[in-house]
């Protein structure tokens, strides 16, 4: 094991990680006070929330500390369309229009693509070729609904976030781009999609991101896609952050637990996050949480750190 070295693990964090490019926020849930303090600390200059925000009044109000500090880009998620309150407090903000559904946007200069929403087999099941889809895209579906069977005179609320196959085709022509974002994941999870690798490799990215989930997962470091891959691909946990570009000091285990753990673990503990970090504990067969990070258990100690966070007692 190697020990802290740092006797301030703010100052560390800061030091090696300060103004990060773009920084993406798994799914919120509602919770967007991580995001607030986050990029209160960090300063990136943009972010991108990855779906399933569930703001509870409109996104602009809840994210009003930041507005100034950062540019705000999202998807949507599954959940964005539970409820009309939901729906509204996304669709009606005045941040809106930073929904990255179907487009690619130059942001702090990455060319970034966004497929928001999820697969639903009444509209598409990725599985089957795209031309058997039951509606090609929310207008054909829309058609062929009553009026009295509407949703404000479109499509059903929850549909709003189904992925249409013209939403991807849309996307699938739109030329190159650095970065692709999705509330799906890729072929690579167990829940995955090859539909979103196509998609990802016909556009050129160097790296996929994605949430819904609520799992922090480098595919890489867990072996679940060789360096050999065309792009590497990262899970996003809920309340957690990935920055990017990674700061390559700190991207390998063996170093020590990783930037983003370490920036966890202050946000969870404050001042006293290295103290928790270094005092060996029953839930991590007795070693420190630091050193179960380091020997490849970096995920077990994120999710209780996450479950500490969110009020669990551990
Ligand atoms: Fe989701």
């Amino acid at each position: 094991m190697k020990p802290l070295i740092s006797s301030d693990l703010h100052a560390r964090s800061e030091h090696n990680q300060s103004k990060p490019k773009l920084m993406f926020f798994g799914d919120p849930h509602g919770d967007l006070d991580p995001v607030i303090a986050a990029v209160e600390r960090l300063q990136p200059e943009a972010i991108v929330l990855l779906g399933d925000i569930q703001a509870r009044r409109p996104l602009h109000d809840e994210l009003r500390p930041i507005l100034d500090l950062t540019e705000i880009w999202f998807i949507h998620g599954n959940h964005d369309t539970d409820s009309d309150a939901d729906y509204d407090n996304l669709w009606g903000s005045e941040l809106a229009t930073r929904n990255l559904h179907g487009r690619i946007v130059e942001i702090a200069g990455f060319k970034v693509a966004g497929l928001g929403g999820i697969f639903r087999r009444k509209i598409w099941d990725p599985q089957r070729p795209i031309e058997e889809a039951a509606f090609q895209s929310s207008d054909a579906m829309r058609r062929t609904m009553k009026r009295e069977e509407r949703w404000r005179d479109g499509i059903s609320r929850k549909h709003r976030s189904s992925i249409f196959p013209a939403d991807y085709q849309q996307l699938l022509q739109s030329g190159h781009s650095d970065i692709l974002v999705t509330h799906e994941a890729p072929a690579a999870h167990p829940h995955g999609w090859q539909v979103i690798d196509e998609l990802a490799e016909t556009l050129g990215v160097q790296l996929v991101v994605h949430g819904h989930h609520h799992q922090y997962i480098d595919y890489l470091a867990e072996g679940l896609t060789t360096a050999a891959a065309p792009f590497r691909a990262f899970g996003v946990d809920m309340g957690s952050h990935l920055a990017w570009p990674t700061d390559p000091q700190n991207s390998t285990e063996s170093e020590g637990p990783s930037q983003d753990l370490l920036d966890l673990a202050a946000e969870v503990f404050g001042v006293a996050a290295q103290d928790w970090l270094g005092k060996p504990h029953k839930l991590f067969d007795g070693q420190t949480p630091a050193a179960f990070a380091t020997e490849g258990g970096s995920e077990k100690v994120r999710s209780i750190l996450n479950a500490i966070r969110n009020g669990g007692v551990v």
